[in-house]
């Protein structure tokens, strides 16, 4: 396990200013330069940095990093140990990168999979298959006849994963609720969505209308596109903009507009929608997501560092505390688990802990 550990510690007192120009040391002088918004995100520069071998000492503390392991169940240490340290690795904001994905696809699943782009147009919704109940949804009318094969497929890929993760990570095996599968087969750059689903502007991840109350959302990601890396960038963990927009999200519910939305809650509780009974930290986490998204001068100022996932590889995040988007990449499969608090092994470092010291109170049911 290759964990990158120098932090470039005197960034963290950069000026407000300088924070878009931090350098990467490893490219001599390139620089990620600052853009307006929409820009920043679609027209910053390659930078020839792989999950792999990404360089250590560019992020300041508060910031993720990836943590690089080339052989899941090399007998260098103690499994026990190693997975434990994975784990508080994980929670802290950090994401675990196997350059080889351990997941084998076969080649006619891996073909179907490639092939599935014809069908699909830019508004397409990711597919999702629902493990639990062995249903697929997401499909548009003209997929159908190639649902069950993709049924097939995604229930192979969510238990290879499942599978995958109780032996590389036991202190969560056993103890998470399987959730979604999604199969991304959309080119991500420029993708159309409307502002709050757009995965292009930095955030974290709080589902609408699947409430968590308090379980941490855990992905592991495969890039199966046989050319082409899927880029993602990443700001400061939660712990660093958790409160922030906390603060934002409570600031905001006491304005006129505040108590609009709340009169539109309560309506859609009365009419039984879902997501419409969120526990109070699915609420919180729920504004923080929007919020970020919204915010033009946190999305333009912000510095982000940018990582290529290269094909075949895989990838792990806790994305309610990795603030990040995707810029681009095609073919993706993920798999979502929800970690429940007495699962984790720094339950005091989770979002919920952040936010209930932050609210004061306790704000699961
Ligand atoms: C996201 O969760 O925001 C998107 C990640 C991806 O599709 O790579
Ligand atoms: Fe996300």
């Amino acid at each position: 396990m290759n964990s990158s550990d120098d932090f470039d510690h005197s960034a963290t007192n950069l000026p407000a200013d300088s924070w878009c120009l931090m350098r990467c040391p490893d490219l001599a002088g390139e620089t990620l330069e600052r853009q307006s918004a929409p820009n920043y995100i679609l027209r910053q520069r390659t930078i020839p940095m792989t999950a792999a071998s990404a360089p250590s000492s560019l992020m300041a503390q508060g910031f993720s990093r990836l943590v690089t392991v080339e052989d899941p169940f090399h007998a260098d240490e103690l499994m026990s140990e190693r997975s434990h340290k994975l784990c508080a690795e994980l929670e802290s904001g950090n994401l675990v990168v196997l350059p080889r994905s351990p997941i084998v696809i076969p080649d006619e699943h891996r073909s179907l999979l490639l092939a599935w782009k014809q069908a699909s147009s830019p508004y397409h919704k990711n597919i999702a298959y629902r493990p639990l109940e062995d249903r697929l949804t997401g499909l548009e009318a003209s997929e159908q006849g190639e649902a069950g094969q993709l049924r097939r497929i995604l229930r192979a890929y969510s238990q290879r994963a499942a599978e995958f993760l109780s032996a590389f990570l036991p202190p969560y095996a056993g103890n998470w609720k399987l959730d979604y599968v999604s199969y991304r087969p959309i080119e991500e750059k420029a993708r159309p969505a409307r502002l709050h689903a757009r995965n292009d502007l930095v955030h974290f991840d709080s589902f609408p209308t699947r409430p968590t109350n308090g379980a941490r959302i855990l992905r592991f990601f495969t890039n199966i596109n046989p050319q082409d890396s899927r880029v993602w960038v990443t700001s400061q963990t939660f712990e660093a903009l958790g409160p922030r927009f906390a603060a934002a999200a409570v600031a905001g519910a006491s304005s006129p507009f505040g108590a609009f939305a709340r009169g539109l809650r309560h309506i859609a509780r009365v009419l039984h929608l879902p997501g419409s009974f969120r526990p109070p930290y699915d609420e919180l986490m729920h504004c923080c997501h929007n919020l970020m998204k919204e915010d033009e001068s946190f999305q333009k100022n912000t510095p982000k560092q940018r990582w290529e996932f290269v094909p075949n590889s895989s990838w792990i995040a806790f994305t309610d505390c990795v603030s990040h988007a995707v810029l681009s990449g095609q073919f993706a499969l993920e798999q979502t688990f929800l970690i429940p608090q007495n699962a984790l092994v720094s339950p005091h470092r989770s979002p919920l802990a952040i936010l209930e010291k932050f609210a004061g109170r306790p704000l699961t049911f």
